[in-house]
């Protein structure tokens, strides 16, 4: 019997190719440059599953034309890239790589918020500039985290992994999700939940962790800005769309917030030009799950969802 075909759209840690090709014929993109959707099309149409990334569009359209496909496995947690609906109603199962990036992706959040509030990035430029000429008692202050309060949108796995980093640090920890979360799990993290306009206004890191969906895009946008606090920051690690990036910009330079870091973008990987200019502001390619570790185990839990479906099995992590 012909072993079934699956289509790996670019480059993914070898590991997985590996465990994939112990069953399946790997038609592997290995270079590091997403297929357009011409290309992804023409891999596609003959595949019995397909390993995507964020980075490819899986529609209706892309679906009606792979007659054999059976399963689309994206490697990341996020899964707004796929009509999951459509898959769902051509019985072609859609999995993500939930809990193995939950760390990597909040210490990347951590990062952003201390660089963006302790101005690691411009103490940098500033000693490279050949600035540090001597000490001085007023350059380069920034915020303090201890006692003040970070606020969380979006209270799963990563969203908890954030409010433990800020207990670690002596925050108050506020959160908003859109489930009610146990009160035994709130005591436990020390977090607090509120509505979103308390979160807004309350917070002085404000730290977005949703998925992106309908009722998710804008989540933040000119009316929220406008009932943050001056000295406020937003982090943003979880999909660009959230935020309204043009009130972003807005908010930025009016100072209704002090700064932002930034892990994605409204039209990635196109970046607003007036966040480039911007000295409060850290940005980043995309990278929260970036570890050797994490982007391995990703691509591993992708491969098991495609060899369990294509096996005739469940899939460990099926999303609807
Ligand atoms: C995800 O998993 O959704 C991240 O955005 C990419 O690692």
């Amino acid at each position: 019997m012909a072993k079934p075909t699956v289509v790996v759209t670019r480059a993914i840690p070898r590991d997985a190719i590996d465990v994939l090709a112990g069953a399946c014929t790997v038609d592997e993109n290995g270079s590091d440059a997403a297929y357009t959707p011409a290309e992804l099309l023409a891999h596609a149409r003959d595949a019995d599953a397909l390993v995507t990334l964020l980075t490819d569009r899986v529609d209706d359209a892309l679906l009606a034309a792979c007659p054999r496909l059976k399963v689309v496995a994206n490697v990341a947690v996020g899964y707004d890239n796929i009509d999951v609906a459509a898959a769902t109603r051509r019985g072609v199962v859609v999995t993500n790589t939930p809990g193995v990036l939950t760390d990597a992706t909040a210490d990347f959040a951590w990062a952003l918020l201390l660089a963006v509030v302790r101005r690691v990035v411009e103490a940098d430029a500033y000693v490279r500039a050949g600035r540090f000429t001597e000490w001085k008692m007023l350059e380069l202050l920034g915020g303090d985290l201890a006692g003040r309060t970070l606020g969380i949108a979006g209270f799963g796995r990563i969203g908890q992994a954030m409010a433990r980093r800020g207990r670690a640090f002596g925050m108050n920890v506020l959160f908003t999700n859109r489930r009610r979360v146990s009160g035994a799990l709130e005591d436990e993290l020390g977090a607090r939940a509120v509505d979103t306009a308390t979160l807004c206004a309350s917070s002085d890191v404000l730290s977005l962790h949703l998925p992106l969906t309908a009722e998710t895009r804008h989540f933040v946008g000119a009316t929220e800005f406008a009932t943050m606090k001056p000295t406020a920051y937003l982090i943003n690690t979880a999909r660009g769309p959230i935020v309204d990036e043009a009130a972003l910009v807005d908010a930025l330079r009016s100072g209704a917030i002090a700064g932002a870091g930034l892990d994605v973008f409204e039209r990635e990987p196109v970046v607003h030009p007036a966040l480039l200019t911007m000295s409060n502001v850290v940005l980043a390619p995309h990278i929260g799950s970036a570890t050797v570790a994490t982007r391995t185990k990703m691509a591993l839990i992708a491969a098991a969802n495609v060899l369990a479906v294509l096996e005739g099995g469940a899939a460990p992590n099926p999303v609807r």
